[in-house]
Parts: structure tokens; C-alpha cells; sequence
């Protein structure tokens, strides 16, 4: 399936000199940029006490709270980039999944697909207006940020949305998921390939809504080994990347993909995220330095004494060396229980940091 794109809003000179937006595009800059994934939700009281008087969904679906959640939490943390608030499933009910957050549970999806012939019921993504809510909260986020702060837009990777799509939740083993994509390739390849039309005219949707990066989440893809990655994911995930507004940098992310990751760069990105299982200068000389990196802090060590954060953060950086092209951030998303306020000596570790080579 082929795109025809619409065109992206012009960015703006404080947007493209953005630390962040010069690390996606490894230029050099003064101080290392930093986000954090998860950076609005549950640690923080002013979420807690908003979800206090609405669910998940609804939070996700009110770009009026979607932009207040966002907006505050790049604010208070100082951080170089936002992040749209929403989440990773909401693209699963236009194509005819029933999605609920069910409390204490986590996602639930009540029509997975189980057999083969339930892919048929896959649906495309062809009224962008069932999601027009992201797309409004992607506007109105751009509209109230601080004109040097870029936007980050994300979407689920095909993998990882077909684990929940067939798992019907989360799961430790994916072993529905996997049994399906051993069982029947041919029924996994159509999965893919329409999660993969989906989440292009979604992505791109994003960016011309005002998104400055998109950010893919493959989190669970990491429970493949090489050849089921090569086999099952890779061509999905070079299809979608290569259907991306060219000009807005892509971050690959995934979790647990040591032994995936030269096969996750060649399937494309501008930056690939590194989580804390990986030694990070390792990883960039495998990598190669012609693609950035973003990582790759432990999220756990920010339940560690405030001098240990810092030192730990000032490991990675050591790690990076100045090289232009790293994004600070966790390896994953923070935990509910993090203090907020090593949160933000997290932040100011980095921020003052100065390798010895600039
Ligand atoms: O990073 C951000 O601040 C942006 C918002 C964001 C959320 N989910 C909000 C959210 C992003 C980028 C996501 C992505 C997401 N969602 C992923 C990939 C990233 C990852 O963590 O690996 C996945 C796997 C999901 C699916 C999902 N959403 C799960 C498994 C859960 C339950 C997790 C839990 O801890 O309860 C959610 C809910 C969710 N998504 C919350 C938030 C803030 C918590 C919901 C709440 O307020 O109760």
C-alpha cells in the first residue's frame, strides 16, 4: 500500500536547534538532551489526582487533559522533548479490537484474534477521524508548549501489537502469540502487514498534526531470538519505517534485544533505543555511529540514593563521551512508585554533565 502524504507543518528554527531534534540528526550539541519514557503518569501527584476523577481512557480521549498531562510533566521536569500522552492501544479499536483498561488489570482486549481466519476481521485504518482525539491532542500539545520544545509521537510496533492483539492482554511468555506465528506464517504476515498499514497513516497522521519524532515501541519484542526477528518482524518493520515522513526522525525502541539490535537498526531508525541490559559503548560500536542512540538508564536505580542516580547517570554519559547523538533516557518507562524529586536530580545530572572531549 502506498501513501500519498500530506504535508507536514514547517518547523520552526528553535524546533530543528532543539538539542533533541540536533541528537536524532547526531549533531553536536553543549548538553546531552534527556526524556524519560512514562514521563507523565502515576509517580506523579498532579496524574494521580486527575485519573482520580477520570479512567484511563478518558484521560487519553480529552485532548484537553491529554495536553495538560503532557505539557506539565516535560514543564516540571525540565526535560528536552514531550511526549503525547496516550497510549500504544488505542490504535487496536478502529480495526475492530474492543480495548478496556480494566482496573488493577491493565489492558484488556475482549475480541482477540485466536485463529487464523479471525484476521479477516482486521480491519484498515481508513477514517482517521475514529482517532481524530490523538490527532487534536498532538495539535493542542504543539500549540502549548514552549516554542524550542520538539513533540514526540509514538505508535506500538506491529510485534508488540499483535501480542496483545492475540494474547488479548500481557502476558509473560506470549506463547498464543508465538504458537500463531509458528503455526501460520502466512495468516502472521497478513497481521502484520495491516497493523503495518494501520500504524503508517497513524504515524504520518501524527507528524502533520505537529508531532516533531515518532517513536516506535517494540517493547515486547525481545522474548524473539535473531532468526524469528529476521523472519517474522524485520521486513514489517522496514516496510513501516520507509512509510514515514521522511524529515521527522523515527526512535526504534525495544526492550531485552541484545541479540536483536544490528537487526533492528538495518530495519531502519534514526535512533535506536538501548535498554540498561546492554552495556551501552558496547552497543554504539556494534550499532555503528552512523545512527543515534537514546538510553539507557536502569529505571530502578531511581529508587537508589539521590548520589547513586547521579553516578550512575554519569556512567552512561562517560559511555557516550560526548559523541554527538545520544539521547539520555531509561532503558524503560518509570515506575509508579519513583520519588519525584530523583526524578529531577536525574535531570539536573544530566543537564550539567560536560564530557572531557567537547
Ligand atoms: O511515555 C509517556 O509518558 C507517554 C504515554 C504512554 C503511555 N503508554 C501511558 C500509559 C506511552 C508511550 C505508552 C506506551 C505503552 N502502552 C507501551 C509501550 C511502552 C512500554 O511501557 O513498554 C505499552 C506496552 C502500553 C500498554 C499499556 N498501557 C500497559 C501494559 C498499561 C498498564 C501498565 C500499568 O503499569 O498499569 C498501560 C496503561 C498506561 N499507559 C498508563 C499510562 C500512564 C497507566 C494507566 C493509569 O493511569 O492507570
Amino acid at each position: 500500500m502506498s501513501q500519498t502524504l500530506s504535508p507536514l507543518p514547517a518547523l520552526s528554527p528553535a524546533l530543528a536547534d532543539s538539542p533533541f531534534l540536533r541528537a536524532c540528526r547526531r549533531e553536536p550539541n553543549d548538553v546531552t538532551p534527556v526524556w524519560l519514557m512514562r514521563q507523565a503518569g502515576r509517580y506523579m501527584q498532579e496524574y494521580r489526582d486527575i485519573r482520580a476523577k477520570v479512567s484511563f481512557l478518558e484521560l487519553c480521549k480529552s485532548p484537553e487533559l491529554a495536553t495538560e498531562v503532557t505539557v506539565y510533566a516535560q514543564e516540571r521536569l525540565g526535560v528536552d522533548a514531550a511526549i503525547l500522552f496516550a497510549d500504544i492501544l488505542l490504535i487496536l479499536e478502529p480495526i475492530g479490537f474492543n480495548l478496556e483498561f480494566a482496573k488493577g488489570e491493565g489492558p484488556v482486549i475482549h475480541n482477540p484474534v485466536r485463529e487464523s481466519q479471525d484476521v479477516d476481521r482486521v480491519r484498515a485504518f481508513d477514517d482517521k477521524s475514529t482517532l481524530g482525539y490523538v490527532f487534536d491532542a498532538v495539535s493542542s500539545i504543539r500549540r502549548a508548549l514552549k516554542p524550542n520544545i520538539p513533540l514526540i509521537g509514538f505508535a506500538g510496533a506491529p510485534f508488540t501489537l499483535a501480542c496483545y492483539a492475540i494474547e488479548g492482554g500481557g502476558s509473560r511468555h506470549y506463547e498464543k502469540a508465538k504458537a500463531f506465528m509458528y503455526r501460520d506464517p502466512g495468516a502472521w504476515d497478513v497481521l502484520m502487514s495491516r497493523l503495518v498499514d494501520a500504524t503508517i497513516v497513524y504515524l504520518n497522521a501524527q507528524a502533520e498534526a505537529g508531532a516533531q519524532c515518532l517513536q516506535l515501541f517494540d517493547s515486547w519484542v525481545g522474548t524473539l531470538g535473531p532468526d524469528d526477528y529476521r523472519q517474522f518482524v524485520q521486513p514489517h518493520m522496514k516496510r513501516l519505517i520507509a512509510g514515514l515522513h521522511k524529515g521527522v526522525p523515527c526512535i526504534h525502541f525495544g526492550t531485552d534485544t541484545s541479540t536483536l539490535l544490528e537487526l533492528q537498526r538495518d530495519a531502519g531508525g534514526d535512533v535506536i533505543g538501548l535498554d540498561w541490559r546492554v552495556d551501552f559503548a558496547q552497543s554504539w560500536d556494534r550499532l555503528g555511529h552512523d545512527v543515534a542512540v537514546q538510553g539507557n538508564l536502569d529505571p530502578v536505580v531511581l529508587f537508589a540514593p539521590e548520589a547513586e542516580i547521579r553516578a550512575r547517570a554519569r556512567k552512561v554519559l562517560d559511555q557516550a563521551a560526548g559523541r554527538p547523538g545520544h539521547i539520555f533516557n531509561l532503558g524503560h518507562g518509570i515506575l509508579p512508585q519513583t520519588p519525584v524529586d530523583h526524578v529531577l536530580a536525574l535531570v539536573d545530572e544530566v543537564h550539567s554533565y560536560r564530557p572531557a572531549a567537547r
